[in-house]
């Protein structure tokens, strides 16, 4: 089970790259334009924040799939390092999926509202599937039910295709997609940072902290 950043922000992709155990970070086109500057400063910073080896989603624009592929190779050429790109499930986004494949380009398909297409986009080689639970949810839908149909699929199809489940507005959400299969998660910070926070962890180690300091003093080993 994988955790990504879904963030743009440097500040926190770099507090929480220092602590949680993450694999990556993923970007969008909304991400990216929230941190007002260029496109290429902002991913060619996070990929030196995370390294090379680890994955940068790059989620490209154009409509036709020969530009689509066009923007990929072009954004591999730019950024060093594993980068998957994310390509929206439209008929031309598949064919680039198709082509991409082909030319051992990673893919993730992503704006993902149905098992169908997702299954589509793993029949066409993407590496991963994006689908979006709390707009699912928005919509009256069933985001965690997509998410479990979705690894449903895949697995009495035996399809290699990961699911990283997206769009969380809650804990919950993401809790529930944990649980349901899915491969890998991507959560925006202030979400991420909620995951181990609870009020009475905090308070549990101060009452330890004050009870030790009261016995012995408030440093080990330097009595
Ligand atoms: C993943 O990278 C998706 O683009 C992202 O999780 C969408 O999230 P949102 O629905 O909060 O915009």
């Amino acid at each position: 089970m994988r955790l990504y950043i879904d963030s743009a922000n440097l500040t926190q992709i770099e507090r929480i790259n220092e602590y949680y155990p993450i694999s990556g970070v993923t970007t969008n086109p909304s991400i990216l334009v929230k941190e007002k500057k260029h496109y290429t400063q902002s991913l060619q910073e996070i990929r030196k924040i995370i390294g090379e080896e680890k994955e940068l989603f790059i989620q490209v624009i154009a409509d036709s799939a020969s530009e689509i592929v066009e923007e990929a190779e072009y954004f591999q050429e730019l950024i060093p390092g594993k980068n998957i790109i994310k390509i929206p499930v439209t008929q031309e986004g598949i064919k680039a999926i198709k082509q991409l494949t082909s030319k051992n380009i990673p893919t993730l398909a992503t704006t993902i509202y149905t098992p169908f297409q997702a299954l589509i986009a793993a029949n066409a080689g993407a590496k991963y599937v994006a689908p979006y639970v709390n707009r699912i949810d928005d919509l009256s839908g069933d985001g965690i039910r997509v998410v479990s149909d979705i690894i449903h699929l895949f697995t009495i199809h035996k399809i290699s295709t990961e699911v990283l489940a997206a769009s969380f507005k809650n804990v919950n959400q993401v809790y529930q997609a944990c649980l349901s299969g899915a491969h890998s998660v991507t959560v925006a910070p202030e979400i991420i940072e909620k995951l181990i926070a609870f009020p009475a962890t905090q308070r549990d180690v101060k009452v330890f902290q004050s009870q030790w300091n009261e016995a012995y003093g408030n440093e080990i080993g330097k009595e």
